[in-house]
């Protein structure tokens, strides 16, 4: 009940989620069986999972290194459990630290081969609670156009100037740093090193080039660059090259080290005032016992001689099944060339994700549809994930998938194909991705 007489909000707040612009559609996709999106998955994150109820060929996860089941992973989150207890119930500040958040920023820092590395409850508090603290208002900040959502809330938090530039476009990025030099602050520049949706690597050669040159600081996100590339497997700064170019080294649990949590990777003194000053640390609870140690117990994988077979594999996987889409006629990406001179004498690399470009939304997601029928699960990205006409069913593969997996998931995508053009027209073909 409100009082007449008081002040009153001029429109409810909960207005906006009635009628809103999607409301529409999603209820003709969740009506018609095609929302791509919430389904639940019965079973371990596997190369092939049950899910509905039917086993599917999993392309849809982050699990690169395949270690989410891996029994030395699980019994190193028991361990934690039986050590520590299910939960920390407090900040890293007052009582939520273990010895394995300890140990494991110390094993980072040596991975990245830096002074010194923070834990994060996750890899969106990692770049929030850097990005937001280490700029402030009167600083600059520039960001690739297809940099990872956490990334942008980052930037906003801080209140710095925003300066995005185009996609992987280094003209674009020179400019815009020579503009910021007059911004009167601070800069900092910050890109993914695989960028999440396309799966291409940023050109961190030519980044830091111009950042040294325009006395810009370099963050590089290596979400889905740790633990995949480098032949340690320390992310895209280390195969390109440049690790002692990058002042910031982001990376998160969730992907290669399966677990959950982030880190940030940097010179002492920096990491030193984030954790004092960052308060997406400093407000959360800790990672839990589990999470912490199997993150810890991946790492210690990657870093074995282990490591190196798990890194080709995965990167031998992710180029078979792009060449097997590309043998099928989808448009699939092109292995993306490197620098002369990186280091392993490598002259091209696919990652392992690999988006195949539908365009029209409705077709993706009837495509996804078909997929999922046929036994294939994969990620389904529409605008405004990606551009409008820029949907993508987006492809991602294991160390763990076998050779038989893959061409059990080509099989089906070959026969879906055909019958999906009979019905609905030509998909895009390959040489249509980034034309
Ligand atoms: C590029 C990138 N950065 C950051 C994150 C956030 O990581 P997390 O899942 O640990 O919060 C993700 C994950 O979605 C990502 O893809």
């Amino acid at each position: 009940m409100t009082d007449a007489a008081a002040p009153t909000a001029p429109v409810d707040v909960f207005a906006k989620v009635r009628g809103h612009e999607r409301e529409e559609q999603l209820k003709m996709a969740r009506e018609a069986g095609l929302l791509p999106y919430f389904h639940v998955q019965e079973s371990a994150a596997l190369p092939v999972v049950v899910m509905e109820g039917a086993e599917r060929v999993q392309l849809g996860s982050n699990n690169y290194l395949g270690l989410t089941s891996d029994p030395r992973v699980v019994a190193a989150a028991h361990a934690a459990i039986d050590a520590y207890g299910t939960g920390l119930t407090g900040s890293r500040l007052l009582n939520g630290t273990i010895p394995p958040h300890l140990e494991l920023e110390h094993e980072i820092a040596a991975w990245m081969g830096t002074e010194d590395a923070m834990v994060f409850t996750t890899g969106h508090q990692a770049n929030v609670g850097t990005l937001g603290t280490i700029l402030s208002p009167g600083d600059t900040v520039i960001a690739d156009s297809g940099d990872h959502a956490s990334i942008l809330d980052g930037c906003l938090l801080s209140r710095a100037n925003l300066r995005p530039f185009r996609h992987n476009r280094i003209g674009k990025l020179e400019q815009q740093l020579q503009r910021a030099a007059n911004d009167g602050g601070g800069v900092l520049v910050v890109v993914d090193g695989v960028f999440s949706m396309e799966g291409d690597i940023a050109p961190l050669r030519e980044i830091s080039e111009l950042c040294a040159k325009h006395g810009a600081r370099l963050m590089v996100d290596e979400a889905h660059g740790a633990g995949v590339l480098g032949a340690r497997g320390a992310g895209t700064a280390e195969l390109l090259g440049v690790e002692d170019r990058v002042d910031l080294r982001m990376g998160t649990f969730s992907k290669s080290l399966a677990s959950c949590g982030g880190f940030i990777a940097g010179a002492s003194d920096v990491v030193d005032y984030l954790r004092i000053s960052s308060r997406s640390f400093l407000f959360t609870a800790s990672g839990v016992p589990a999470a912490v140690g199997a993150a810890l117990a991946a790492l210690r994988i990657v870093r074995s001689d282990e490591g190196p077979p798990l890194l080709r594999a995965v990167l031998d996987n992710a180029r078979y099944l792009r060449d097997g889409l590309e043998a099928l006629g989808y448009a699939v990406v092109q292995p993306q060339a490197l620098p002369e001179g990186a280091p392993g004498g490598a002259t091209d690399v696919v990652t392992p994700i690999v988006p195949v470009l539908v365009g029209d939304d409705w077709k993706a997601v009837l495509l996804w549809r078909a997929l999922f029928d046929g036994g294939v699960f994969v990620n389904t990205a529409l605008h405004p994930a990606v551009p409008p006409s820029g949907a993508l069913l987006r492809t991602s593969v294991m160390a763990t998938h076998t050779r038989e997996h893959l061409d059990r998931a080509l099989d089906v995508f070959g026969r879906v194909k055909r019958e999906f053009e009979a019905e609905h027209g030509p998909l895009p073909g390959p040489g249509a991705h980034g034309a």
